[in-house]
């Protein structure tokens, strides 16, 4: 079966294309490259020993689009391309939502007209908000806080009014939590651009000495420790449920929203003590103000996506930061020159 991915190069769509060529998916991957390299795919295919098609190329481009669509017999889309960075977004709205917002309708625009109706997005957890109360469900009242969870939550917003126009379509929302770690190989692993804005790539950043020290975001919220409390998962487990929601799409038509974290929450503290017990890497820290925008608490329910998608979470905390590890000391520049 043929599989459209975009934004395949990146880190959780690297690790996407691995799992769906390992499940015997032909992958085609189109990406501009914008924030990544085609290298994570040479990768990807020397792990496999299988080959995809790499096309460079933008969502934005309706012609190009229209000759994919023509010249494959796609049987659904996995769409992770577009902007990430909420700080950045906030500094260029625009860019996120030409990327982001009018990539998708752009997309979906060659889908219907291809007569292709499976689509699997990349949303976020972003689009709940600061919640009520944990963990979260599916059905929580959604909200946006950032231009970049604005971007995730119009195209959810676009892609209800989809349905609801053309009951042809099935539609995954994963709605991601805090994706971390590499593939186990240490081979394709996340390659931050800059100066990394996530946690977890800060802190192996720390450790291997490209960084100085990591700046914990507040110290005074109400969790357990003073420190934010997020729900990591594994990036192959996140992986892993991209392949699932395929299979499920398959005979299941409508909108579909499906959390995909662990269902715990760690805080920064917890994280940078499991990286240390682990790998027995020092990470000094020093508490700060707190980072604007940011919520105390966010972790999962993910029960509707074990019993629909008969998916969970299976790699544990030292699973995460060990791996992390492994593909940073392995891969001390990413994917540039080591
Ligand atoms: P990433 O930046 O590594 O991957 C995104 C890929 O899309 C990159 O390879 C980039 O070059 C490509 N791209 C960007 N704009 C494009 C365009 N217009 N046309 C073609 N390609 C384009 O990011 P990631 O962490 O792998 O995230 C993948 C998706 O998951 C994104 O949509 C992101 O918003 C979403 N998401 C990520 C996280 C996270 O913490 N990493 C959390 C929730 C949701
Ligand atoms: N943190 C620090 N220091 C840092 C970086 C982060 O203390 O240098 C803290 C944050 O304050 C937060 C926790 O570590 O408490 C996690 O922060 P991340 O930046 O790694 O992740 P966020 O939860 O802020 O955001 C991530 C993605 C978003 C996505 C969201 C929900 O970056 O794109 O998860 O899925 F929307």
């Amino acid at each position: 079966m043929d599989i459209l991915v975009t934004g395949g190069a990146g880190y959780i769509g690297s690790h996407t294309c691995l799992e769906l060529l390992q499940a015997g998916y032909k992958v085609t991957v189109l990406d501009n490259l914008s924030n990544s390299s085609e290298e994570s795919l040479r990768r990807v295919q020397e792990l496999t020993g299988k080959t995809l098609t790499f096309v460079k190329g933008d969502i934005r481009d309706r012609a190009l689009l229209d000759k994919l669509f023509a010249d494959n017999d796609f049987n659904s889309v996995v769409h992770f391309a577009g902007l990430k960075a909420v700080g950045e977004s906030c500094q260029m709205p625009l860019e996120y939502y030409d990327n982001n917002v009018y990539g998708t309708v752009n997309l979906c625009m060659a889908m219907r007209d291809a007569g292709v109706k499976r689509l699997v997005f990349s949303s976020s957890a972003t689009v709940y908000g600061d919640p009520a109360s944990l963990p979260i469900t599916e059905d929580f009242p959604l909200s946006a806080t950032n231009p970049y969870g604005r971007s995730k939550l119009i195209i959810e917003d676009i892609l209800r009014d989809l349905f609801a126009s053309d009951e042809e379509w099935s539609i995954a929302l994963l709605r991601y939590f805090n994706p971390v770690g590499a593939h186990e190989s240490g081979m394709i692993g996340e390659d931050p651009n800059d100066i990394p804005n996530n946690l977890m790539p800060y802190i192996t950043q720390v450790a291997i000495g490209k960084l100085q020290q990591l700046s914990v975001f507040g110290g005074d919220y109400p969790t357990k420790d003073g420190t934010g409390v997020r729900d990591y998962i594994h990036v192959v487990d996140l992986s892993i449920g991209h392949v699932r929601a395929i299979e499920r799409l398959q005979g299941h038509k409508g909108v579909h929203p499906w959390n995909l974290g662990v269902g715990n929450g760690y805080s920064v503290l917890e994280m940078v003590e499991a990286f240390r017990s682990e790998t027995e890497q020092q990470v000094p820290y020093k508490i700060v103000d707190r980072r604007s925008g940011d919520i105390a608490a966010c972790y999962a329910n993910p029960e509707k996506a074990r019993t629909e998608l008969n998916w969970q979470a299976e790699r544990t905390l030292d699973d995460m930061v060990r791996d992390a590890w492994r593909w940073q000391s392995n891969n001390p520049n990413g994917y540039g020159h080591n």
